[in-house]
């Protein structure tokens, strides 16, 4: 049978996440986004869409590198007003049932024992729906608002987030056993002492001598994501990721993604299809081919392309003001994220671009390619996709919010779900038993089950 395609969707606590310019557009709630009630519709809307999952972008800087400041990105809204994604959880958690929340944090600006009680205590708010975005960031100014110079080198970042993640995985996996809450209201004993363990982490970048405060969470770990393919990030997304986000724009290039991805899973005894794989995408969808056209011709009118051109200096770390919109764009080393600039000048050799064609794709729905089109012209792309790369799904990037992900849930999933390629139904349980049915837990062996020795040893003891 064909495999089943999952969709995300990707959001931002932001006006101008991924479409700069469309937040004028009339039907755009994008003006919205620091009040609760945008949240709570899309969440409604997603689920009833059976989406796996919210997927909250975050970055905690300003993108300052298009013109050398931030005006720019001021001006045109680009990711900045930014507010914090994982506050928005728990509201979004108490009017569904389901839908997961794939939340980004960044681990180079904060220490992992405030941080992991954070997650933990999401994985009890949501009932085990909570994933984390594991990401390391690629902005200077992000740094320097941390009290750096600038950012950490590219693969010092990924060194770093490795003996992170040991630090996380002690506290969430190994510091309370699973039977230490006992709420013995007769006996006047809510936790047994003795099956609650101190983490003691001593590593290069961090040190733990402490135990985690929260109890144990349906999850523990959250379902964890991860989205750099540079091979630094390779390297750590095949030690760590359940779940791995990519961006390209073109079958060819996300074909080569998906196959270095597994290989590198592959290469450390994991198996290489239990990675789930997510490409960007944006789909604009209408009853008819006709009418998806001129939606998009439509939303055309409202793209911005400073803006976009803002996003991509930024993620490129190459400022974008400075050459000619007819340049063909040349690849660049620097500490920046490295994928975003190869998708643009080496990841595919027949295809170069001019700095204006970046602009103009940019401008909706970021680096992905846009699928436009009646709910058949979109299911057969997105099958396509599917077969021909070797993806699980798409983190659906909108253009106008939320109606690219009511149309998607209303007009494209029934589709979908007609061709046997959709869930009709949830699954039930936990975020990562919805992914990947089995445990709730992380699964034996994953790495992080290493550390669930602590309280095991200790029990046999
Ligand atoms: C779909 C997608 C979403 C991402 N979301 C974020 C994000 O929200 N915050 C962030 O700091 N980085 C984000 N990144 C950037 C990655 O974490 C990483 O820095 C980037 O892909 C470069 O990694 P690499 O140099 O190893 O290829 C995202 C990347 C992709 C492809």
């Amino acid at each position: 049978m064909s495999k089943p395609i999952r969709f995300n969707a990707f959001e931002m606590n932001c006006v101008a996440h991924q479409s700069p310019g469309l937040w004028r557009h009339p039907r755009d709630r994008s003006r919205a986004y620091n009040r609760l009630d945008y949240w709570l519709d899309l969440a409604r809307i997603l689920e009833r869409g059976l989406f796996d999952g919210l997927f909250l972008a975050d970055v905690l800087g300003v993108y300052d590198v298009y013109g050398g400041n931030g005006a720019a990105a001021l001006q045109h809204a680009t990711q900045i007003p930014v507010n914090d994604p994982l506050l928005l959880v728990p509201a979004m958690a108490a009017v569904t049932r389901h839908l997961g929340f794939g939340v980004t944090v960044n681990l180079s600006y904060e220490p992992p024992y405030g941080f992991a009680r954070r997650m933990s205590t999401l994985d009890h708010l949501t009932e085990g729906r909570i994933g984390w975005n594991i990401v390391t960031g690629y902005l200077d100014s992000a740094a320097r608002g941390a009290g750096k110079d600038r950012q950490t080198a590219h693969d010092d970042r990924y060194a770093i987030a490795e003996d992170y993640m040991a630090a996380v995985y002690k506290l969430w996996e190994g510091s309370w056993a699973d039977d230490a809450v006992v709420a013995d209201a007769e006996a006047g004993v809510f936790t047994v002492p003795e099956r609650v363990r101190k983490v003691q982490h001593d590593g290069p970048h961090f040190r733990i001598d402490a135990l985690h405060l929260s109890e144990p969470s349906p999850q523990r770990t959250p379902v964890l994501y991860q989205a750099g393919t540079s091979p630094a990030g390779l390297g750590f997304a095949a030690r760590h990721a359940e779940c791995v986000f990519i961006s390209g724009p073109s079958r060819k290039v996300i074909a080569s993604r998906v196959a270095a991805i597994r290989q590198a899973a592959a290469r450390i005894g994991r198996d290489p299809a239990s990675i789930l794989i997510f490409t960007l995408l944006t789909v604009i969808v209408a009853p008819s081919d006709e009418e998806a056209r001129a939606k998009l011709a439509d939303y055309r009118r409202y793209a911005d392309h400073e803006g976009a051109l803002t996003l991509m200096s930024g993620w490129t770390g190459v400022d974008f003001s400075q050459l000619d919109p007819d340049a063909i764009v040349e690849h660049v080393e620097n500490e920046a994220g490295r994928s975003a600039l190869e998708n643009i000048t080496r990841a595919d050799p027949d295809r170069r671009w001019t700095v204006r064609e970046v602009a103009e794709h940019v401008a909706i729905g970021g680096i992905g390619p846009l699928v436009v089109g009646s709910p058949a012209r979109v299911a057969d792309e997105l099958e396509a996709w599917v077969d021909e790369t070797g993806i699980d799904g798409f983190n659906l990037a909108f253009a106008v919010r939320p109606e690219t992900f009511r149309d998607v849930a209303d007009l494209l999933v029934p589709e979908l779900q007609r061709r046997g390629r959709y869930k009709t139904a949830y699954a039930e349980g936990a975020l990562r038993q919805k992914l990947f049915g089995g445990s709730a837990r992380l699964s034996e062996s994953h790495t992080a089950a290493d550390y669930r020795q602590l309280w095991q040893a200790l029990e046999t003891a």
